[in-house]
């Protein structure tokens, strides 16, 4: 595959968003316009099944449901837009994938290595050439979002207790462990800036490799 595909992953509040605004900077400074996405959603049929998933109201959904429905919305996103886009050799930044349903569902949810296997369909192979884990303990994460300017009541994930966002979180720090060729863990406790000169540190290296 031609592109570059970069995901960022982390418990809500982490500072995703925040970093991704720095990841496409790095790029535009380079003249490259990268394409910016996001899961679950990115294509029309990937949206409507966010707003499932995120609904306050869909309280009832059940643990399989739901992972099989983040995994539709990948598959979508995956045929529709990212193999398309790497394969004419666009950049991609894509705002969590298939390891936010590792750390969610799998740990989070309990449902364990039926999680991966259903996403091996999804994902088609296709796995970032780096993912960002900003590693933050899910309690800060939940005090910065509610200070978040414009902030908003919590959608059905971020309604969850504690000891599921610590779950999730645990997820994440075993499959950073397992995939540590792939994924860099980012001590994401310290200043916007600090976190921002790491990770462009590691796109610096990421380049040199692909010769951009
Ligand atoms: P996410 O996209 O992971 O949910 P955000 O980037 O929206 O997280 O960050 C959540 C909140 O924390 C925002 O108000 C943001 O301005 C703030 N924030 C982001 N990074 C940091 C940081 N390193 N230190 C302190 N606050 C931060
Ligand atoms: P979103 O608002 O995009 O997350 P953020 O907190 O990063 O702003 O909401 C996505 C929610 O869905 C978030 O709580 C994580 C969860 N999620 C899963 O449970 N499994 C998945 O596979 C993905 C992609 C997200």
């Amino acid at each position: 595959m031609k592109g570059i595909f970069i995901s960022l992953e982390g418990s809500d509040g982490a500072g995703k968003s925040t970093q991704i605004a720095n990841v496409r900077q790095f790029f535009e400074d380079r003249g490259i316009t990268p394409l910016m996405t996001r899961e679950p959603g990115g294509t029309a049929i990937s949206e409507k099944l966010r707003e499932i998933l995120l609904d306050k109201n869909n309280s009832e959904m059940s643990p399989i449901a739901e992972m099989m429905i983040y995994a539709s919305a990948r598959a979508q996103l995956v045929a529709e837009f990212i193999r398309p886009a790497l394969e004419r050799g666009e950049v991609i930044i894509c705002d969590r994938y298939v390891d936010s349903s590792i750390a969610y569902q799998a740990y989070g949810r309990g449902l364990g290595d039926m999680v991966e296997k259903v996403n091996s369909y999804a994902i088609d192979g296709i796995l970032p050439d780096i993912t960002f884990f900003l590693d933050l303990d899910p309690a800060i994460g939940r005090e910065r979002i509610s200070t978040r300017a414009g902030a908003s009541t919590p959608d059905r994930l971020e309604q969850e207790k504690m000891d599921f966002h610590y779950r999730v979180y645990n997820g994440y720090k075993a499959v950073a462990e397992a995939n540590s060729e792939r994924i860099a863990v980012i001590d994401a406790n310290r200043s916007i800036e600090e976190i921002k000169e790491d990770i462009y540190d590691r796109l610096k290296r990421l380049c040199e490799e692909k010769g951009i």
